[in-house]
């Protein structure tokens, strides 16, 4: 996956309910379907403008992923959705010791284009929704998502 306009299956954002804001969405003139009630595209670029509310975040893929999440784990408020590699530093940073729950997606999502259509192949890795703040624990809950649910925020048993 080099492009990052790789967008949401909306089921998903549908089933977790209604976002404040998508920090890092395609221009409305580009984008099939709103994800939040307001967004920033890269024009804006989302990482510099203040964030509210409940936020959703399909951040922007490599390396760069790890500034986005970091920003969602210090605002506290919304979820991730991120490829399970649960090995790396940017889990290990900003998901392990600071989110609240997460879902491990079973199965491996189609992404879809900004026209709307869904990708023919699959992301070639699982997903994980990342929970930060108690209303979004609840959500990954209540949603009905398939996948497995694991609460977070215990004390680590070592570093
Ligand atoms: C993986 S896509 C997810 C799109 C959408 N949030 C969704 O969930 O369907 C990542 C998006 O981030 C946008 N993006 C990349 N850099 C950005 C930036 N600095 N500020 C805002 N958006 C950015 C890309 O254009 C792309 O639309």
């Amino acid at each position: 996956m080099l492009k990052d306009e790789w967008l949401t299956p909306p089921a998903i954002i549908k089933a977790l309910g209604e976002f404040d804001l998508d920090p890092c969405a395609p221009h409305a003139s580009r984008r099939p379907w709103d994800t939040a009630k307001s967004h920033y595209s890269v024009e804006d670029d989302g990482l510099a403008q203040p964030w509210h509310g409940r936020v959703w975040c399909n951040p922007p893929y490599g390396l760069e992923a790890a500034r986005w999440l970091e920003r969602l784990a210090a605002h506290g408020d919304g979820i991730a959705l991120i490829f399970a590699r649960t090995e790396t530093a940017m889990f290990f940073d900003h998901v392990w010791d600071k989110a609240d729950a997460l879902l491990f997606i079973r199965g491996r999502l189609h992404f879809h284009h900004v026209d709307g259509s869904r990708a023919a192949a699959n992301a070639g890795a699982p997903s994980v929704l990342v929970a930060y703040g108690q209303r979004n624990k609840q959500a990954l809950h209540s949603c009905g998502l398939p996948g497995f649910v694991l609460n977070l925020n215990s004390e680590p048993v070592c570093e």
